[in-house]
């Protein structure tokens, strides 16, 4: 987990707010400091660079189990850089995730996001993955700003679909 390589990225994604950016790092430090918890996992895509370049981080996914539940997972974070949008660096992080969950014996992913246009195309690219809209509350992030529930089963690793 390169935490600076991810406070740039974060600092380049505009619908993320200064405080959102912070909630985002605090995850990262609470991985750091808690290396044996599986509580927030991250998958991390990195570009190809001609040496000696370090090669620049492409894109993010934090993800983790929901407490309480058997075996539902909550995707808490996802992020392209600007300088990579639609060469399908999300839609490879969210099929390594469910790589991994697949591989820990399934289960159920959640993701909220907001309905504003602003955010991203997280929607549009949610409805194109292969998630469900499962539930949506208006008003919820501002008058404007609906929240949107989605959700995608993730079958165990040789299981039939
Ligand atoms: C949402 C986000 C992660 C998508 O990342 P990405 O790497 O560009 O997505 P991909 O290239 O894997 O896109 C896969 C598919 O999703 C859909 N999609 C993604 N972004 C889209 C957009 N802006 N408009 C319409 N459709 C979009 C497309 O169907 C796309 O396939 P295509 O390019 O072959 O048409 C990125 O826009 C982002 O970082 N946004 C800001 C942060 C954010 O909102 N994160 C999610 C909530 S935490």
């Amino acid at each position: 987990l390169d935490r600076p390589r991810l406070a740039e990225l974060l600092a380049q994604v505009d619908v993320f707010t200064p405080e959102e950016q912070a909630v985002a790092l605090e995850l990262a430090d609470h991985r750091l400091s808690h290396p044996g918890s599986d509580d927030y996992r991250f998958i991390l895509t990195f570009a190809e660079a001609a040496p000696p370049a370090p090669s620049p981080l492409a894109g993010y996914l934090c993800y983790g189990r929901t407490p309480f539940t058997r075996s539902t997972h909550d995707l808490y974070w996802l992020a392209t850089s600007p300088s990579y949008l639609r060469s399908g660096v999300a839609r490879a992080l969210v099929a390594a995730m469910e790589r991994e969950i697949a591989g820990s014996g399934g289960g159920l992913v959640r993701v909220e996001t907001g309905s504003r246009e602003g955010h991203g195309g997280a929607v549009r690219f949610y409805d194109a993955t292969g998630f469900e809209r499962e539930a949506r509350i208006a008003g919820f992030y501002a008058p404007d700003d609906d929240l949107i529930l989605f959700t995608k089963r993730v079958s165990a690793a040789g299981a039939r679909p």
